[in-house]
This record gives structure tokens, C-alpha cells and sequence, in this order.
């Protein structure tokens, strides 16, 4: 189901215009329970005072070596010596999560081939689309869980067609759903992959939303991706657009990993032509905001604001979750995140039967996302019964 995120968010903005009781769950952006965008204060002030050579000159195409540094410290965190040692590790710096998975599809596929995904899922397609690719879907869930018996048995098929398969998962806070795996469903996919040894496999593993899970240790799973083989290719996709709240800024990274260092060389030789060939370079003040971000007393202060923010988007979520449980609105699994799924018989009119009482939300199969971290925890307070009613559920 193809439809225009950025156009019902527009939509929401002008009724709210005309209308006081307007619920724009259209888009992921977080907002503050006053409304405010990004909810972080330090982040718009560390913006506004990077001095003009931070800002104005060409940076290099993969970032520089700080950033790069930097955000393979940011992404495996207490673990990045473990994993160094064992693993081949270089970055790319790329126009946020969106750049990393845009190039990964251009470099590791040829037109006409598939990527393998979920069923529910973000839009990949759209990506799929502009390098001439196909859908190749898995089950998301058996019941509560991940399903891997679907995720076995449908690589199985695919990799008996195609030799090289880019392989998504979108982990922690799945959007749409607000899924995250188990250590233990995260170990058993690597197991998986690690069966395919005939095949070339890319793991594309899309972190966008890591700094936004309530895991206790949410670089844990990390520490299992050297126990990769040979034949996989892991691209870690980063979005520090999401991380620190700057959506229009595009900020991210393709971090490539393997245990063979000529896979690692060529991603990097790669993703930099692909780069100069399309966006040319990551805007410089994007990675020195991740670069004033990393020193030690900044990091700090930043993650205590991110903490307030991942606490506010945990309530939010929670209440909307029990409540719709209370009034019986069925969701798809929840863990954490900044989405919900409400399961609906026709998403695609039922989104517009919302939208006629002033609440905006997204369309997708199976059900409608709302977007929970743009609401207000007053926002959620009867929404779910609202919602029951509106679409006589
Ligand atoms: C699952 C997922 N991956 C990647 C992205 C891309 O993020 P960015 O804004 O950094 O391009 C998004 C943004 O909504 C997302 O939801």
C-alpha cells in the first residue's frame, strides 16, 4: 500500500488550522507534550552555535575519519572493542537511515532481482522501486512472536533463485508495528542466515530507532553479529536523523561489517562511488552535530534528554496499549517504539473515515499506524475508544 506519509501529515497541519481537537498521528516525528518538535533543547542549541567551518564547507564524501569513529562508538557502544576485534568494520556517512538503505540497494542488488522483507513493514518498496527491485516477503509475526519458521522457509525459496539477497530487519521498535525481537529470535535469524552458505547475503539490519528501545541493554544484540559467517555481509543502517530528534537535517550511516577484509575494503570503495554519483556528500553540519555529540560532556547531557524522551514515548505507548486493550482494540505485538498497528478490516478507507474526525494516521496492510511519539499523553487519553467507535470495531 502505497500512500504519501509526508501529504496526510500536511493535511493534519491544515486542519489543525481550522480545528482545536486535531490528532496528527501521521508522521514519526517526536513531539514534546507542548508541541514542541524533536523535544531536545541541547540538540537545536548545539545546531545554532557550530562555528561557520562546521557548517559551511565541503565535508569528506564518507564523513571523515572522527565521524566515523564517532559513529561506530555511538552504534556498538561498550561492545565496539569486542566486535572490533573479531570483525572488519568501516562507515559511510549518507543523507540519514533513508541514504544507507537507498545505496545498499543500488550496490548489493541487480534490477530485477528481490529483496527480502516482512509482510507488515516500512516502505521499502519505494527504495525497491528506484533500483528496478522486487518484494519477496516473509511472515512478521506467528502469534506474538517473530515467525521463523516463515523467515526459514521463505529465504529458503529465494536463495534457491537468486545467488545475492539483501535481507532487512527493521529492529528494535519496528515500525509499524513497535516489535522488538528477543535476543534470542535476533540469534536464531543470524543462525538462519548463517545456514545459507551457497548464497551472498546481505543482512541490512535497520537500527533507525536504536536509541529509542526500552531493552535494558539495547547494543546487546550487537555483540552477536560476529558470530556471522563468511558469506554475509552486514550494512548496519543508522539514523541520526531519528537519534537526535533533526529530522530535516539527514544525518546517518551505512556501517559495514565482515569477517573477510576485502568485503569490507570494496563496501567502503562502494558506498563513497555511490555517494559522489547521487548526494555527493552528507551535509557537513549533520556529522560534526554527530561529531559534538560524541565528545564525552555533550554525550551526557544528550542522553539524559534522550532518556526524558524515550520515558514520554513509553508512556504515551503504554497508555494507548492498555487502553485499547481495555475497550478490546486488537494492535499487532508492541514492545516499544515510537508506533502502534490498530488492525483494521479496510485500512485504506478506514483512514480516511478518522481523518474526517480530525485524526490523522496512516494506512498499511492489515490496520492503521499511528504515530504515538507526535501525541500528547492527553491526546491518548480516550483515543483508542475513539477510534473503536469511529470504525465501529
Ligand atoms: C524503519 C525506518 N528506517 C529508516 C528510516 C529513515 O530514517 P531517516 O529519516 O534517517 O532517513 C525511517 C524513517 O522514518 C524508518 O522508519
Amino acid at each position: 500500500m502505497s500512500v504519501d506519509i509526508l501529504k496526510i501529515s500536511k493535511d493534519a497541519l491544515a486542519a489543525s488550522k481550522i480545528y482545536d481537537d486535531v490528532i496528527n498521528a501521521s508522521i514519526g516525528m517526536f513531539y514534546d507534550e507542548d508541541k514542541s518538535i524533536g523535544g531536545m533543547p541541547i540538540v537545536s542549541k548545539a545546531i545554532r552555535s557550530l562555528p561557520d567551518e562546521k557548517i559551511l564547507p565541503y565535508p569528506a564524501v564518507d564523513g571523515g575519519k572522527d565521524f566515523k569513529n564517532n559513529v561506530i562508538s555511538w552504534v556498538f557502544g561498550k561492545y565496539e572493542e569486542t566486535i572490533r576485534k573479531q570483525m572488519f568494520v568501516d562507515a559511510c556517512a549518507t543523507p540519514g537511515g533513508s541514504g544507507a538503505i537507498a545505496s545498499t540497494f543500488a550496490i548489493y542488488s541487480k534490477p530485477g532481482e528481490s529483496i527480502f522483507v516482512s509482510d507488515i513493514r516500512w516502505q521499502y518498496e519505494r527504495f525497491a522501486d528506484r533500483a528496478k527491485l522486487n518484494i519477496f516477503e516473509h511472515k512478521l509475526f506467528k502469534g506474538d512472536s517473530f515467525d521463523l519458521d516463515s523467515f526459514k522457509e521463505r529465504l529458503t525459496e529465494l536463495c534457491a533463485i537468486q545467488k545475492q539477497v539483501i535481507i532487512i530487519i527493521n529492529d528494535p521498535c519496528h515500525n509499524p508495528t513497535g516489535y522488538t525481537l528477543s535476543e534470542q529470535e535476533f540469534q536464531q535469524i543470524i543462525q538462519i542466515m548463517n545456514q545459507f552458505e551457497h548464497n551472498d547475503l546481505v543482512f541490512l539490519y535497520d537500527l533507525a530507532y536504536l536509541d529509542f528501545s526500552h531493552e535494558e541493554d539495547k547494543r546487546k544484540k550487537m555483540t552477536y553479529l560476529p558470530q556471522l559467517k563468511n558469506h554475509v555481509m552486514t550494512i548496519l543502517s543508522f539514523s541520526g536523523s531519528k537519534t537526535f530528534g533533526a529530522y530535516g537535517l539527514r544525518l546517518g550511516a551505512a556501517i559495514g561489517l565482515s569477517h573477510v577484509e576485502e568485503k569490507v575494503k570494496q563496501f567502503h570503495h562502494k558506498y563513497v562511488n555511490e555517494a559522489r554519483g547521487s548526494w555527493s556528500a552528507t551535509p557537513t553540519i549533520s556529522i560534526e552535530l554527530l561529531n559534538h555529540f560524541s565528545l564525552k560532556e555533550n554525550k551526557e547531557a544528550f542522553l539524559k534528554g534522550l532518556n526524558h524522551i524515550t520515558t514520554l514515548v513509553q508512556q504515551r505507548s503504554v497508555s494507548f496499549i492498555s487502553q485499547a486493550q481495555e475497550v478490546g482494540l486488537k494492535t499487532h505485538p508492541f514492545r516499544s517504539g515510537f508506533y502502534t498497528v490498530v488492525l483494521t478490516p479496510n485500512p485504506e478507507q478506514d483512514y480516511l473515515k478518522l481523518a474526517e474526525h480530525h485524526i490523522y494516521a496512516v494506512p498499511m496492510t492489515g490496520g492503521i499506524r499511528l504515530a504515538l511519539c507526535s501525541l500528547s499523553k492527553q491526546d491518548i487519553v480516550g483515543l483508542p475508544q475513539k477510534i473503536k467507535s469511529i470504525l465501529h470495531l
